[in-house]
């Protein structure tokens, strides 16, 4: 019989072998149950023994929610950019050089896709994945260990054992296309901004405070430079293929080329066939193959001569503009829009593009049923990128900016120093009353069920939603007048309206639609205010001393509570039981630490790093994430990291302990 630490081991390594065929290798042999069972039994095991657990078990790779911000450290190798080429002509000229240069001239190139999604660092030691890392200036990037386990194409443990004792390997973390489609969906459900493109949304992941929601998205990776002292091989592809047998996602589009011939039929052939690809690509790269060679060639300041990105042209398409529409959002700016005949592009029908503001309208030059070059350069909004003139129909007249509101005939005004138009009639343009109503109801505002973009609209037309504040004195047989309502659907919305009387205050502000102030803004706002009746009577000059808040947003705050309309629906939604100032807990209890910048750092007995920013907060303090010459102190508790300390020692920052914390803000602490 064998010991716990036995089948615990044993455990893992399948549980790995068969993470490593799932995701790795898209070739599973056990169905998706029986791998379920074999996790059930490590978690118990792991339960029963807790002294056996390890943090690379299979079992924590949906992560805890421990880490708040993020290490820097420096990249033992600095993290490189690749020279650009944008047509065959311009690889070919980069070939002869390398050829030129290298003696004998007996070069093999290796191809690979050039995948589009955030550079990532991995440090193995023992085969162990001990340390993630971004980017980040190219010198220092972020620790992100505890997102990048999350990803189950990311080995923790590696298989075989011919690998360096240490060394990095590099790759892309991706968001394929499948993950980035669930999560825009989602985001359009829930009303949020929707994310450009999977890049975009790779980064703002890896970049989550919390692991267990960077699981959730759906990230993938592939890897494609290993480096180290002692490399199994003395070339790229060889060192590649051995990185894909210890378990890392190598793409199978690594290819030898041999002559200008090869590569020139490589980037033929991927020019369509990445369309195909799960995750988005934005070209290709070309790589000397021979390590020895590489090092011959050297490296630019910027990047390394023995390799070059080749990047795919946007794709693009020639279409007739039907007419020009101006739409209102909420806050009654004006954004035109191109409305085109139907085309293809990249798989999806364009039907509308943004032409964003007046003045990038007139650079385009844009004339009644122009034919517009729409691109998609892996973004999901398509743009305007050009107009081709050539087939313009003689007589045709420039298209205008509208001077009036398209929903409300009000004249527009010009912000100033800004390319937007508003509509001034904030509270009687239909668009804008309807998108606040839409606004206040979201998921990440008062989070009332039921109500969407449709409803917010019907609710107005029937003249029962004027303002925010009649969304309380709604009625069952009210909305049961609102097509496709029953009494389910009534009952909904109306328990959503009494569950928002909850909504935290910070939300409530953000609820409001007053311009300037998003999600972040307005919990600092809500923080440094505490009520509804300081933050509707404090002068600017208060207000600019909020963090976030500068003149601007001071001025629209004011502007905002001096309307009679503002003024009656926060009475209304006070009458209601909104909640109209801070949580206890939220608000400050004092203000020994105003004006104090702090950074955490390492691990602490008294109280977990969350409570110690929370009391940062209370106390009238600041956390920041890393360390600078605005740092007033370190809180560091065990294992600091190594640059932090050094960083804090350099700017001659006080490092203080959870004690000598705990006394700064109760100075009769004892222990
Ligand atoms: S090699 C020193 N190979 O592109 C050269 N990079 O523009 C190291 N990238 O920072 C990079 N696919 O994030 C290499 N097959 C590939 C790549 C690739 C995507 C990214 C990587 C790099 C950037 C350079």
């Amino acid at each position: 019989m064998s010991t716990p630490a036995q089948q615990i081991e044993a455990l893992r390594r399948e549980i790995n072998e068969h993470n490593r065929r799932y995701y790795v290798d898209n070739d599973p042999v056990i169905s998706d149950y029986d791998f379920d069972m074999l996790m059930k039994q490590l978690e118990k095991l792991e339960q029963d023994y807790p002294e056996l657990d390890d943090p690379l078990s299979p079992t924590h790779r949906v992560g805890s929610d421990l880490t708040k911000d993020f290490e820097k450290v420096p990249h033992i190798y600095p993290m490189l950019s690749l020279a650009n080429s944008y047509s065959v002509d311009d690889v070919d000229s980069w070939m002869s050089r390398v050829l030129e240069a290298v003696p004998g001239g007996d070069v093999t190139i290796v191809g690979e896709m050039k995948f589009d999604g955030s550079g990532i660092s991995l440090i193995y030691e023992h085969g162990r994945l001990v340390r993630a890392v971004t980017r980040g200036d190219g010198e220092m990037g972020d620790v992100v260990t505890d997102n990048v386990k999350t990803i189950r194409s990311v080995p923790l443990q590696l298989s075989g054992n011919d690998w360096p004792e240490r060394f990095e390997i590099r790759g892309e973390i991706v968001m394929p296309w499948a993950s980035f489609d669930r999560l825009n969906a989602e985001r359009e459900f829930n009303e949020e901004p929707l994310l450009a493109n999977p890049r975009n949304a790779c980064a703002g992941t890896l970049k989550l405070l919390n692991p267990a929601e960077v699981a959730r998205r759906g990230l993938d990776a592939y890897f494609y430079y290993l480096l180290g002292e002692n490399l199994p091989y003395d070339n790229h592809y060889d060192n590649m293929e051995a990185a894909r047998r210890w378990g890392f996602k190598v793409s199978s589009a690594m290819t030898r080329l041999h002559g200008i011939a090869e590569v020139d039929a490589f980037i033929r052939h991927w020019d369509t066939a990445r369309r195909e690809l799960p995750v988005a690509t934005d070209g290709l790269v070309f790589k000397v193959d021979s390590l020895r060679q590489q090092l011959n060639l050297g490296f630019t300041a910027k990047s390394p001569r023995w390799a070059v990105a080749y990047k795919f042209p946007a794709e693009r398409a020639l279409t007739r503009l039907r007419f020009v529409s101006f739409d209102v959002g909420r806050m009654g700016i004006i954004t035109p829009v191109a409305n085109l005949e139907p085309v293809l592009l990249s798989g999806t029908i364009v039907k509308r593009a943004s032409l964003h503001n007046e003045d990038i309208m007139t650079t385009l030059g844009i004339h009644n049923h122009d034919m517009l070059y729409v691109e998609k350069g892996g973004e999901i909004i398509p743009k305007i990128t050009g107009v081709e003139t050539s087939q313009r129909e003689p007589g045709a007249m420039p298209v205008r900016f509208v001077s009036h509101c398209p929903a409300c005939a009000t004249q527009l005004q010009r912000v100033e120093g800004e390319a937007a138009w508003v509509c001034p009639n904030k509270y009687g343009c239909p668009p804008q009353i309807i998108g606040r109503i839409e606004h206040f109801v979201g998921r990440r505002m008062m989070n009332i069920d039921g109500i969407g973009e449709e409803t917010a609209a019907a609710l107005y037309k029937a003249g029962f939603v004027n303002k925010i504040s009649d969304l309380y004195d709604l009625t069952e047989a009210q909305l049961m007048q609102i097509e496709g309502f029953g009494p389910r659907s009534a009952e909904r919305v109306l328990t959503g309206l009494d569950a928002s009387r909850n909504v935290p205050f910070e939300r409530v502000v953000y609820a409001l639609s007053i311009p300037g102030v998003g999600e972040t803004t307005a919990k600092k706002i809500a923080r440094a205010v505490g009520n509804i009746d300081n933050l509707m009577t404090y002068p600017a000059e208060r207000l600019e001393s909020i963090e976030d808040v500068g003149p601007t947003i001071a001025r629209n705050i004011i502007e905002y509570f001096e309307a009679d309309v503002n003024r009656e629906n926060i009475e209304r939604m006070r009458r209601a039981g909104l909640q109209m100032q801070i949580a206890e807990s939220a608000a400050p209890v004092s203000d020994a630490l105003a004006g104090k910048t702090f950074v955490i750092s390492g691990v602490f007995s008294r109280h977990s790093r969350d409570e110690y920013k929370a009391l940062i907060e209370n106390y009238g303090g600041k956390n920041a994430g890393s360390i600078s010459k605005k740092t007033d102190y370190v809180l560091a508790g065990d294992n600091m990291g190594p640059a932090k300390l050094e960083k804090a020692r350099k700017l001659g920052i006080p490092i203080i302990d959870e004690n000598t914390f705990l006394n700064m803000i109760q100075p009769d602490n004892e222990e």
